[in-house]
């Protein structure tokens, strides 16, 4: 059945020219399988690659032939003309690879590493469905970025924090004994887009995953995941000593704490070798830390960095905010990490969400990419759409990390420091959006966002639509009709939301705890950073949040370029107007509409969008199977009602905030 499970390595027969590879030029000697001959010592990874090419080779092709037309080696065993091909491969990142045609016709997959030949593999795989296969090929491919995690906020109990796509996929109760086969069929996927490593447990962590019991289990899942270059991580709780180790502190400067730490590292390592390291959430949302203790995020972390020494790595997570209505909550990480600028250990990288608030529809890049030069630095995105109409609304994401990605920070040495650049010794975490649907990510279009996440961490140069257009043509159809209108849709579907929600640079307006639907009245939560009234700031006089110099100046952690580029609002890019202004609401924006006008035409086109978005997907349906198009027309439907409702709620809102009339032609909410 067609039922998702598949993702985008369904490998649909290919029509046409490209039959070449079923015939080949010439016939070889030496240790031949299905086309495939190998110049590598066998590993698990390298049959894993072998197994790969013959699945994806006898479906896309048909193949009759039993000729190779594949030569699968590594760098090491290239020797003479061939040599030549590992050239632009020598000392580059593990992962690796080059593809190139060589003089006899056959493709060459090359790799140093055995990596490299699984991740070619996939690569050659990829190639041949999205462009034209007949082409000569020669591609280098480097990873952009060493760490390229999965974050999954999965609980013990199956629980998934924010997760929209039924239970935990890791299956706790029955692990050792038992091993989920989708394991396998999960690590397949990640490799396939070159992620190298998955934190199994949520952020707001459980001391359990520590005990011997579910370092075992731990160890089941790290076995299974090795040969696929997936590395465990564990998510870890700072007050662990405590609960699990019968402390009576977690102080990080206390030496039976780290020597605590210390064993609980041992421990692990010796059942998993390779294991990861751990993330840190300390001293957010009433998790514990080294605050407790009057210490600073750096003791903490470097702690922790000196239990797993070379072994691994710590990751910390910069997302901290307590409660404090006097402080933007947007400026506190800054003011908390700034000063800690080259006070981390080596083995430490700070986690950094997109945007300084929490995974918004849009937020400016985080203030703190470039400017901590001296710290390795990972980014944080979320592929589970938290924010975003879980798994019901279409929005691809990938629009929104190249966004964030491309940014200049305006810091480095010409004033040129993109996002991308600042991560290149750190890497990028998603926060999963897999669960144990069958579809995995809980609707067929955020496949796209688990799929495009691994591929910006791999190459952050990619193009927003060069993935979708990858993505759509492995998952549903090679037809140009269907990917050109798919790209379309998919390239279009984050700004629908942003306008339909928080449009104008308009932040944090879903309803409470669970954030879905509006919520921009609201104003009575106990913390007032929660209230999207506080953010909004909707009143006769105006709306927005000033964060300029006049106000709680966050601008002022931006580098002056940047800083300049959003302080005045006649000039600066719109769609962060909000954001960064308080305005009156007869304030004229450049499109000579006040204020409150475009804000209820930008409602109105973000709701016009979703009712294209179902007219562009039912022209769709010749080139799509029955059950996937009516499982995406379904959720378009629901959207297109829920955009209705966003607009309706906000705009009544805030009209009775304006107390203004709505503008000519604008439809009265119900
Ligand atoms: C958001 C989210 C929480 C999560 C937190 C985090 O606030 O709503 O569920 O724990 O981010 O990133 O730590």
């Amino acid at each position: 059945a067609e039922d998702g499970y598949d993702l985008w390595l369904r490998y649909q027969p290919l029509s046409g020219a490209s039959q070449s590879l079923c015939d080949p030029a010439v016939d070889l000697s030496g240790p031949v399988a299905q086309g495939v001959q190998l110049q590598a010592q066998r590993s698990a990874t390298v049959d894993i690659a072998v197994a790969e090419l013959h699945r994806g080779l006898a479906s896309l092709f048909r193949c009759e032939s039993q000729k190779p037309t594949i030569l699968l080696a590594r760098t090491d065993q290239l020797s003479g003309k061939e040599a030549q091909f590992s050239e632009g491969l020598r000392g580059q990142m593990a992962g690796s690879y080059r593809l190139a045609t060589m003089a006899d016709g056959r493709i060459l997959i090359a790799a140093n590493d055995d990596i490299g030949l699984l991740y070619g593999s996939f690569g050659l795989l990829r190639h041949l469905q999205t462009d034209s296969a007949n082409q000569k090929l020669d591609q280098l491919a480097i990873p952009a970025l060493p760490l390229r995690l999965l974050n999954h906020w999965d609980n013990p109990d199956r629980g998934v924090e924010r997760g929209y796509s039924g239970e935990s996929i890791f299956d706790w109760w029955h692990l050792p004994d038992h091993l989920d086969p989708r394991m396998i069929d999960y690590a397949r996927a990640n490799a396939s887009i070159g992620i190298n490593g998955t934190v199994v447990n949520n952020v707001n962590a459980s001391p359990i995953m520590l005990t011997p019991r579910y370092i075992a289990k731990l160890q089941r899942l790290a076995d299974a995941f090795r040969p696929y270059g997936i590395r465990v991580y564990l998510s870890v709780r700072f007050s662990s000593p405590r609960e699990l180790g019968g402390l009576d502190s977690a102080d990080p400067l206390d030496p039976k704490v780290a020597a605590w730490w210390k064993s609980k590292a041992d421990e692990i390592y010796a059942a998993i070798p390779d294991f990861g390291g751990f993330l840190v959430k300390a001293n957010s949302e009433g998790q514990p830390g080294p605050q407790d203790y009057g210490r600073t995020h750096a003791d903490g972390a470097n702690m922790l960095a000196t239990a797993i020494g070379d072994r691994g790595t710590v990751i910390w997570r910069a997302f901290v905010y307590q409660s404090s209505a006097e402080t933007d909550r947007v400026k506190l990480a800054y003011e908390e990490f700034k000063p800690l600028d080259g006070k981390f250990a080596d083995n430490v990288i700070l986690q950094v969400k997109n945007g300084p608030l929490d995974f918004q529809p849009r937020e400016p890049f985080h203030p703190l990419f470039g400017a901590m030069p001296h710290t390795r630095m990972m980014l944080e995105v979320q592929q589970t759409k938290e924010y975003l109409g879980f798994a019901t609304h279409l929005a691809y994401l990938g629009t929104m990390w190249t966004e964030v990605l491309d940014a200049n920070t305006g810091h480095g040495k010409n004033g040129h420091l993109t996002v991308a650049d600042t991560i290149v010794s750190g890497g990028m975490a998603g926060v999963s959006n897999i669960g144990s649907d069958r579809n995995w990510s809980g609707s067929h279009f955020d496949q796209a966002n688990w799929y495009a996440f691994g591929r910006l961490a791999w190459d952050t140069s990619l193009s927003a639509d060069a993935i979708a257009r990858e993505w759509a043509a492995q998952t549903f159809s090679r037809n140009p009709q269907f990917l050109n209108v798919t790209v379309k849709m998919m390239h279009d579907s984050r700004q629908a939301v942003v306008d339909y929600m928080t449009p104008l640079g308009l932040a944090h307006q879903m309803a409470t705890g669970h954030h879905y639907g509006p919520g921009p009245w609201v104003n009575d939560l106990e913390r007032p950073e929660w209230n999207p009234a506080y953010y909004n700031r909707a009143d006769k006089s105006g709306i927005g949040f000033d964060r300029t110099k006049n106000g709680s100046d966050a601008l002022g952690q931006y580098a002056p370029s940047v800083a300049s580029g959003w302080s005045d609002p006649h000039t600066m890019d719109e769609d962060y107007l909000l954001w960064f202004q308080h305005l009156p609401w007869n304030f004229r924006t450049q499109s000579g509409r006040t204020v409150w006008e475009e804000l209820v035409a930008r409602y109105d086109r973000g709701v016009a969008k979703t009712h294209e978005m179902q007219r562009e997907w039912a022209a769709l349906a010749p080139y799509v199977d029955a059950q996937r198009y009516q499982d995406v027309a379904d959720d378009l439907k629901v959207q297109a009602r829920e955009a209705q409702w966003w607009r309706d709620a906000s705009v009544s809102y805030f009209a009775s905030r304006c107390e203004c009339d709505l503008p000519a032609g604008a439809t009265a909410p119900p």
